[in-house]
């Protein structure tokens, strides 16, 4: 039985649950049309889009982990023009929310990017990829440092000022709770914790690495705990929602990031093997209380 509506908002944005897809897994989320339906769901973020296209990786791209895959993508996209064109429009076609991530590989190609962003009219929501750990340029390396975190939200908002502006954040660093805190203060209307954690593999007889680069981006239930513990930390530390990634496998760890205090819930890796899992968490938490997190937010700094 639905007990009440599941719809709430981040910043301008209005989303009808709390359910999302991850960026990434799900592609531009077409690809998806026929194992889920993307109308039940609260937004399917995109693949991340550069503003030039780009081929990403060479050599190995995914290998599975005893509890979690590693991936070294590249952040292969289309480029703006032609996700603009004729990704997007389809997504919408297809009766889905897009939240669209951008990345970039620096700070000329950043601003070419939130232009035409601004130029496609469309985009009421996006969510920053400044967290990517597979490319050699622009990503983590941006998304690391608390300053240039503060100064691409702030880009953003100044670019895109009716859109909700979402920052995604690294878990490979120190204290993730500063680079929320920076995207705060850049004026993100949330944040979104975490995108993969670093790590590698040894294959073949020679025990040679997996991947070219040779660290990859690890993601899947081995990550959540360290998911949970980066959203109860952000929660308690700013005042903007959190949008909870990492390692969603099952309703309970759904359940367990929004107790923790998460607005949204993303879904990643997990569609690779149960692409029925969003629309499950989005009909328990309909049933349960219609996806709302507590009622009361934790004080900042509150001992637990
Ligand atoms: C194959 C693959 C591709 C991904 N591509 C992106 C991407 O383009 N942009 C991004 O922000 N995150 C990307 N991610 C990270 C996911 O959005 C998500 O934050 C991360 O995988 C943790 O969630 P999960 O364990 O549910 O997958 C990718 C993850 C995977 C596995």
């Amino acid at each position: 039985m639905k007990t009440r509506d599941a719809a709430f908002s981040i910043g301008p944005a209005k989303f009808r649950n709390r359910v999302f897809l991850a960026s990434g897994p799900a592609g531009y989320g077409t690809e998806y049309e026929g194992l889920i339906d993307l109308r039940r769901l609260g937004a399917v973020v995109t693949k991340t889009i550069t503003f030039h296209p780009r081929a990403g990786n060479p050599g190995r791209r995914l290998w599975e982990t005893e509890a979690g895959l590693l991936n070294s993508i590249g952040l292969e996209n289309v480029g703006a023009e032609r996700f603009f064109a004729e990704r997007l429009p389809r997504l919408v076609d297809a009766g889905a929310r897009p939240v669209v991530s951008l990345g970039a590989e620096d700070w000329n190609e950043y601003r070419s990017l939130l232009d035409a962003s601004a130029a496609a009219g469309v985009v009421d929501a996006v969510e920053l990829n400044l967290s990517c750990p597979n490319v050699d340029r622009g990503g983590m390396s941006i998304g690391g440092d608390p300053a240039l975190v503060a100064k691409y939200v702030r880009a953003a908002r100044e670019a895109l000022p009716d859109a909700a502006i979402i920052a995604k954040l690294t878990p490979n660093t120190g204290d993730i709770t500063v680079l929320a805190r920076a995207a705060a203060e850049g004026g993100a209307h949330a944040v979104t914790a975490i995108n993969t954690l670093l790590g590698m593999d040894l294959c073949g007889a020679g025990q040679e690495p997996v991947f070219r680069r040779v660290r990859a981006g690890l993601s899947g239930p081995a990550i959540f705990p360290v998911a949970l513990d980066a959203v109860w930390r952000i929660v308690r530390a700013v005042d903007i929602p959190v949008v909870a990634s990492g390692g969603v496998s099952s309703v309970l760890d759904a359940r367990k990031f929004l107790a923790a205090g998460a607005a949204a819930v993303e879904i990643g890796t997990a569609i690779f093997y149960d692409s029925a899992l969003p629309e499950r968490i989005v009909e328990a938490l309909e049933e349960e209380c219609g996806g709302s997190p507590p009622k009361t937010k934790p004080r900042k700094g509150r001992k637990r």
